[in-house]
């Protein structure tokens, strides 16, 4: 049996998740695996607060140093998310030849080099598979049993709260403002939503899990993010129509010379495997050369789940004598600000001779071409609802094409990428 000490930073929700996973199912796990685990200490902000959990006085402290600075604490777990103190802690731990156990995207993906570099130069290791996915075991995957893979494309719903607002939409042809505030009431989206409903969340995770599946550094700065907070009940209305499901996927593509990487909503085929991924439920869809096509699903979230991933890392960190890391290429690809895709576009147009002519023939003039098309009759004022779906097309000629339609005739009200 060996006996690993660890050292939490923060006791929140998931900090807490730990605490209780490590107290129940603790002597399984060691049963299972010969790694005993104790809790030396926590870090909180007030020793009478610790969300209700019994944890012995002299394993509390308002003192990063009792963890950081203590020899004995060989795994520092951070619990406390944002970007800092959690980035500087984690370096220090690493400094100090400590492993770092981490579910913070955001401080994870905006120090991703740093950190690497630290656990590099001092051989412990860094561990974060509750970054992307909570309990989908998605880090573990790309880097081990996928690794004798070209994987060319991975495509996930990695943040619950937007699947929770657009699967209810969907379901209900409610609006996007009602659903997020009901959500905000039973707690499934915070009370500033920003980071969720706008794909900043889901950009940290891709700029992170992407890196890994393609080898190659994803700054978070060059993923194009766009959320969900334009889409009407009305588009999904229409994509349902014609046969989509929408979701705001997280892309990541290798394109040989360049990766793209983008998070926005897309229609899906009501077929793909990610169309049926409901309600807060996470999943990631990878396309490797060797094992083809693949799904993983899961609980994205929740301090169980996230305690799940957390506990098998800390295993890990345990039981690796080496840290392995993961290789990135020195030169990284550049991350492509064009990329291809068919796209959904709703426009409002004056219902009169010639104007059909002349939408089609700028989208023509960008070299679009029309795949599909659908006019909803006159609205009273004389307008009516025409719906374009293109074939590929290249998103800066998209882009070009709606900025010199002449708002006299139309009014371009949504656009939505569409993936099959
Ligand atoms: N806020 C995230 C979500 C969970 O809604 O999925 C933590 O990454």
């Amino acid at each position: 049996m060996k006996e690993v000490v660890l050292g939490l930073l923060g006791l929140g929700n998931i900090g807490g998740g730990v605490w209780d996973l490590v107290r129940e199912f603790g002597g399984e796990v060691e049963k299972r695996t010969g790694v005993k685990l104790r809790i030396k200490k926590a870090l909180v902000l007030d020793v009478k607060i610790h969300g209700g959990k019994e944890v012995p006085d002299e394993v509390l402290t308002t003192d990063k140093n009792d963890i950081l600075e203590d020899p004995e604490i060989q795994i520092v777990c951070e619990f406390l998310g944002g970007e800092q103190p959690a980035a500087s802690m984690m370096l220090r731990a690493l400094e100090n030849g400590k492993s770092v156990v981490t579910a913070n995207k955001m401080a994870l993906s905006l120090h991703f080099d740093e950190l690497r570099a630290m656990a590099g130069k001092t051989g412990a290791g860094l561990y974060y598979e509750a970054s992307v996915g909570g309990a989908i075991p998605i880090i573990n995957a790309i880097q081990s049993p996928l690794i004798a893979n070209h994987i060319e494309q991975m495509m996930g719903i990695v943040n619950g709260t937007t699947n929770y607002i657009l699967t209810r939409m969907t379901a209900e042809g409610a609006e996007y403002e009602d659903v997020l505030k009901d959500a905000q009431r039973l707690g499934l989206a915070e009370p500033d939503p920003t980071a969720d409903v706008e794909g900043y969340d889901a950009a940290y995770k891709l700029s992170i899990a992407g890196s890994l599946a393609f080898h190659s550094r994803v700054k978070v700065e060059n993923v194009y993010r766009e959320g969900i907070t334009k889409v009407s009940a009305e588009d999904i209305a229409f994509g349902r129509e014609m046969g989509y499901v929408l979701k705001l996927l997280a892309i990541g593509k290798d394109n040989g010379d360049s990766i793209e990487a983008r998070v926005h909503p897309v229609f899906l085929p009501a077929d793909h495997p990610l169309a049926r991924v409901d309600g807060s439920l996470n999943a990631v869809y990878l396309y490797g050369h060797s094992f083809k096509d693949m799904m993983l699903e899961g609980r994205g979230a929740g301090d169980a789940p996230t305690a799940s991933a957390i506990v098998g890392d800390i295993i890990q960190a345990a039981q690796n004598a080496a840290h392995p890391m993961p290789y990135l290429r020195e030169d990284p690809l550049p991350v492509a600000d064009d990329w291809h895709s068919k796209y959904f576009i709703r426009m409002k147009a004056k219902d009169a001779p010639g104007v059909l002519a002349e939408v089609t023939g700028l989208l023509g003039g960008e070299g679009i071409s029309i795949s599909t098309m659908m006019q909803k009759g006159a609205a009273p004022d004389g307008k009516a609802t025409l719906i374009f779906i293109t074939h590929e097309a290249s998103e800066k000629a998209v882009q070009r094409a709606l900025k010199s339609m002449n708002p006299e005739i139309c009014v371009v009200e949504n656009v939505i990428r569409v993936e099959e």
